[in-house]
């Protein structure tokens, strides 16, 4: 069985490097040019898909055990929990002003660039409290019987996007990450 906090990590990666193609299309909005609308989209259907339907679950099946075990981490775990549940919102609203601009609709500049900074900055932050704060405390406190469970907490078959063969609508965002920044070793 893979170690699985490194697992944990390594989606992380994967979830910064995709906020960072985000970012650059965002950089190309605020320059005045016309950034890859479809490309956003597929970036934040991917984490509405992948990361609120089965990273967030398992994370939050992970913290109810280390918050057992440790009450006093009960606090941060709390504010975290919230901040999936925020994610999983904002996540949603970019994705809807993002699916109008692909289907031709006029949706005001300021707005999506405002929606799409603020899930930038909320999704990295949380990501990095993550990093900080639990990761190192779960591989601790967390055994092979807590890791069966977190896993099962939400199942996953086959990721569309980092896994092999990627679905036909993640070809290129795949294309694009590799161009952004190199596999993380
Ligand atoms: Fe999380
Ligand atoms: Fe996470």
């Amino acid at each position: 069985m893979p170690d699985p906090i490194a697992v944990w990590h390594a989606e992380h990666e994967y979830f910064g490097r995709l906020l960072k193609v985000l970012e650059s299309q965002v950089a190309v909005f605020h320059g005045g040019e016309q950034p890859n609308y479809e490309l956003m989209r597929d970036i934040v259907f991917y984490l509405r898909k992948f990361s609120d339907q089965v990273h967030h679950p398992r994370e939050d099946a992970a913290f109810a055990i280390l918050a057992r075990r440790e009450p006093a981490s009960q606090l941060e775990i709390n504010r975290l929990l919230q901040e999936h549940r925020v994610i999983a919102h904002a996540g949603e609203a970019l994705l809807v002003l993002l699916e109008e601009i692909v289907g031709g609709a006029f949706v005001p500049r300021a707005q999506v660039e405002s929606a799409a900074s603020t899930y930038l900055v909320y999704y990295r932050n949380h990501i990095a409290s993550e990093e900080r704060q639990i990761l190192p405390r779960a591989g601790e406190l967390l055994g092979a019987q807590d890791w069966k469970a977190v896993a099962d907490a939400a199942p996953l078959l086959h990721d569309p996007l980092f896994g092999g063969d990627p679905q036909e609508r993640f070809r290129e965002l795949r294309r694009e990450i590799s161009r952004e920044s190199p596999r993380p070793q």
